[in-house]
């Protein structure tokens, strides 16, 4: 059995109501479903698989509590550490900034020295910019719970497939 620690952040619940989703998409697997509004940068390391999960507000910005928590990550010895990413957001309502905060949160992760996984294609999305996309496509599972949010679960379950053969896990 493998450690994934699922970091999330989340201003009206819908990030909260995805990560579980993600987690419980792992059958077979010890999850910890975590907010980062309280969550321990210390418990990072323990986990196999560590993925992190923000929506965007205020103009392409990492959710609230997120952008306390990723100044932990500095000191959280991700060098070496296998993330995944995933992001909320709306295509519709922004369409020039959609699912930017993972951006972020990718770049921060690379920067430590870890390991991306789980890039995403882009179709079946209608948007117009993304910092988001990186050789075209999304750096982690792009989630939209505003205009797409019968797809979601599809998506989860494809995304977390998609991990576990690219982990080995499968
Ligand atoms: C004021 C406001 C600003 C937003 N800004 C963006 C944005 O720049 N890009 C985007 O893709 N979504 C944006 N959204 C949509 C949210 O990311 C989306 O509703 C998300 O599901 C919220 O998740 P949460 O409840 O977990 O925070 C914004 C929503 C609001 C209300």
């Amino acid at each position: 059995m493998h450690r994934i620690g699922i970091f999330y952040g989340s201003s009206t619940g819908n990030t909260q109501h995805v990560a579980k989703m993600i987690g419980a998409a792992w059958d077979g697997e010890s999850v910890d479903v975590l907010n980062v509004r309280k969550a321990d940068p210390a418990l990072l390391t323990s986990f196999d698989l560590i993925i992190l999960g923000t929506s965007t507000w205020d103009d392409g910005q990492l959710q609230d509590h997120w952008a306390r928590f990723i100044r932990k990550l500095d000191a959280a010895h991700l060098e070496g550490k296998k993330v995944a990413i995933f992001g909320l957001g709306d295509q519709a309502g922004f369409p020039d900034q959609f699912v930017n905060a993972m951006a972020v949160l990718d770049e921060k992760a690379r920067a430590l020295g870890a390991e991306v996984l789980g890039a995403w294609p882009t179709e079946g999305y209608t948007f117009k910019k993304s910092k988001a996309v990186s050789n075209g496509k999304f750096v982690g599972l792009a989630l939209d719970q505003d205009r797409q949010r019968n797809l979601t679960e599809e998506r989860i379950q494809r995304w977390v497939a998609q991990l576990k053969e690219t982990l080995g896990w499968a």
